[in-house]
């Protein structure tokens, strides 16, 4: 297999931007939930993109998992705490090898950071080498619309594809 992008996405954003991504990659590049990404099927691609949304400067934790379900009650929106974050989904994956690469959704300003600096932290750790520097994709703080994805900020889908086919380039997945 090409590439998998593993996201974990409380309201839909980071899923949006992940799924973009996989499409900019081309080929059969594809985004899945923290849980659908087993060892077995990291362990056989040729890209391994990984991406959070930014919570308190780093990656979700339990506590801000639940913080978000609660915000998202009064905003008519559940939040998916179905899939383990990418923080846990980390514990459990194995060392590997290959090209890796970073992302995260995140405010603009000055808390707009950590998200992909620890996601690469951890695919080094783990003996993955960073094919491009870690991106960040921009989302509102708050949103008046109910739909899922709402926060994105307008042209960040494009710039993810964007993203996604000049990770593949760089790594000259063939698609
Ligand atoms: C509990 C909580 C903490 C957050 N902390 C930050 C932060 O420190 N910096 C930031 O840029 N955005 C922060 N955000 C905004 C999230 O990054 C934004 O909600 C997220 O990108 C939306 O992605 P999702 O729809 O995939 O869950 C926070 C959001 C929540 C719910």
């Amino acid at each position: 297999m090409g590439a998998l992008v593993v996201f974990e996405s409380m309201y839909g954003n980071t899923a949006l931007v992940a799924q973009a991504i996989a499409r900019g990659i081309g080929g059969d590049a594809r985004a899945v939930t923290t849980d659908v990404a087993t060892p077995e099927l990291v362990s056989a691609v040729s890209l391994l993109v990984v991406g959070a949304p930014v919570h308190a400067m780093s990656l979700p934790t339990d506590d801000s998992r639940e913080s978000a379900a609660k915000q998202s009650a009064t905003a008519d929106v559940r939040a998916d705490l179905d899939h383990p974050s990418v923080r846990a989904w980390f514990e459990s994956l194995p060392a590997g090898s290959g090209p890796a690469a970073a992302f995260d959704t995140r405010v603009r300003g000055p808390l707009g950071f950590g998200g992909n600096r620890a996601i690469e932290r951890r695919l080094r750790d783990l003996g993955y080498s960073i094919a491009a520097p870690g991106e960040g994709f921009k989302v509102r703080m708050k949103s008046d619309s109910p739909e899922r994805g709402s926060l994105l900020l307008e042209g960040e889908l494009e710039r993810a594809a964007a993203w996604g086919t000049s990770l593949a380039a760089r790594v000259a997945l063939t698609s």
